[in-house]
């Protein structure tokens, strides 16, 4: 097929918050304990943390991480897990009916955020817990000495406050999953009530607010009309949360799941901008797209499991095995958010390691990256910079989910400090290439300075512990600069990464 696609330097989306990469942990399944964190693996440290696992999530150059939870902060006590290790106590958590030894608390997972080189991201518990929690956990968290809560951080050995910019206000309210699950309105009011005692702390967080679970919840998208109602002026986001799957077995509808997900932001973007109007507000609230990933491959055995298991520690659980199909669907919604970085400035990959994760850590065993790493490390990578707006003309089809879906998916990135345009494509055809001619303008190109592609397996293979690389990126061919055009050859069912040198004596800054 012929495709044609236009960018202008001047027709900008918006820049991109460089936490649209972010992911996120919860105390779940193994994703801490034996995950990041394995005390006698041969690869731990002094502390217990994991460097192999550490290396691929450097890697990843992630910009924050979600923490603790999910649904387990909804009945978590975050004063079990700081202090003396040895007397602090082992509860039930009810979330995933599993036991927490709380062997890893605030400080130790602040101090594997340090090693990662990445910022938290905490969310306070408003299932069980209260205003009065939550506004100690800050004081422990934040405040540098002088006060019961910040001196008692002091005496754990943490001399300096974390300074934790980013807080979020409970998980997942409107779920009747939920522990201490609440109706729009009630949440609301906590939530308003918590973020503005947190910001009379420090007016320079910024706090997010529980929007729907997902767009298939019945109380969808009227829960974010009145939750916003509630606390539109003390809140800085709002959470969507959305995952993934191809049950049925069909790759366009499950490739159109990108278009219903730009939907999704429209209609939050939407209500965000009613209740502005309706309060008269000044201040502007953005989305947080913290829980997003794909979750099918055995999700109905995992659910199945949880309830007949008898609070096990760390079990294997959301283990899910990726596979290439899986791959290619992660880059294009990356490119959706790209493409939605106007109004989504955070977004969590759910989550990062074991638990549906990019990354596998094998208990006594190897780290692995799964197919779904590459489309993530690649966006978070280069995708930095400024979004540009992309005009696409190529053949369309229609599937269950949406219509007139373009078989080539495409986002662009413009990164100014190092004079990089990146082209980030993904071809949904089953069978046919696609001749690509890109129109640039504004821009002096001078070459294609990288080329990664993603094709060319069958779409349910998968990495494994061995065969850990059987997918991964391949420098790719068939991509060239002529003038103001990129021209590229892209295979059926493949992403590509390509990165366009530009003349720095002719950016404009
Ligand atoms: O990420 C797994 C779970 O999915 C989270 O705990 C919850 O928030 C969501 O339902």
């Amino acid at each position: 097929m012929k495709a044609y696609a236009a960018v202008h330097r001047d027709f900008r989306i918006s820049r991109i918050d460089d936490r649209l990469y972010a992911a996120f942990l919860e105390h779940m399944g193994r994703a801490i304990y034996s995950g990041i964190y394995e005390p006698g693996h041969p690869a731990a440290d002094g502390q217990g943390f994991r460097q192999d696992v550490l290396q691929l999530v450097r890697d990843l150059n992630v910009p924050a991480i979600r923490y603790p939870g999910g649904n387990f902060v909804s009945a978590y006590d975050w004063k079990d897990g700081i202090g003396a290790r040895a007397e602090r106590p082992v509860r039930l958590d009810l979330a995933w009916r599993s036991l927490e030894t709380n062997q890893i608390g605030i400080n130790e997972f602040g101090d594997w955020a340090r090693m990662a080189g990445i910022e938290m991201m905490l969310a306070v518990n408003l299932g069980t817990g209260t205003l009065q929690d939550a506004r100690e956990f800050m004081e422990y968290t934040n405040h540098p000495a002088g006060t019961q809560w910040s001196d008692l951080r002091r005496t754990h050995g943490v001399e300096k406050p974390y300074n934790v910019k980013m807080w979020c206000l409970g998980n997942e309210m409107d779920g009747p999953w939920q522990v201490g699950h609440r109706t729009a309105h009630d949440y609301g009011r906590v939530a308003d009530e918590t973020s503005k005692a947190l910001k009379a702390f420090d007016p320079s967080i910024e706090t997010i607010v529980c929007g729907s679970s997902n767009d298939e919840m019945p109380t969808y998208p009227e829960w974010e009309r009145v939750v916003l109602e509630e606390c539109y002026e003390n809140v800085d986001y709002i959470s969507l949360h959305k995952y993934f799957g191809n049950n049925s077995r069909d790759t366009l509808n499950y490739f159109g799941k990108i278009e219903q997900t730009g939907r999704y932001i429209q209609a939050i973007g939407g209500t965000i901008d009613y209740v502005k109007a309706k309060k008269r507000a000044k201040n502007d609230v953005y989305i947080c797209f913290d829980e997003w990933n794909v979750w099918y491959h055995q999700r109905a055995e995992d659910k199945a499991r949880v309830k007949a298991w008898d609070w096990p520690e760390a079990p294997a659980l959301l283990e899910e095995t990726y596979n290439f199909e899986d791959a290619l669907f992660v880059g294009g919604l990356l490119n959706e958010f790209i493409r939605r970085s106007d109004r989504v400035k955070i977004a969590c990959i759910a989550q990062l390691v074991n638990v549906i994760a990019p990354i596998r850590a094998e208990r006594g065993g190897p780290a692995w990256r799964q197919t779904i790493y590459w489309p993530y490390q690649m966006a978070s990578l280069y995708g930095r910079g400024e979004a540009l707006a992309v005009q696409v003309d190529a053949p369309t089809y229609d599937c269950r989910v949406a219509d007139d879906v373009s078989y080539l998916d495409i986002a662009v990135t413009h990164d100014p400090k190092v004079h990089m345009l990146t082209v980030f494509v993904l071809n949904r055809h089953l069978n046919d290439t696609a001749e690509l001619e890109l129109d640039i303008t504004g821009f002096s190109l001078r070459a294609v300075a990288l080329h990664k592609v993603m094709e060319g397996h069958e779409l349910r293979a998968t990495n494994s512990p061995d065969a850990p690389d059987r997918i991964a990126p391949v420098d790719g061919a068939g991509a060239a600069v002529d003038g103001r055009q990129l021209r590229a050859r892209l295979g059926p069912l493949s992403y590509h990464v390509i990165r366009l040198q530009l003349d720095e004596t002719a950016e404009r800054t």
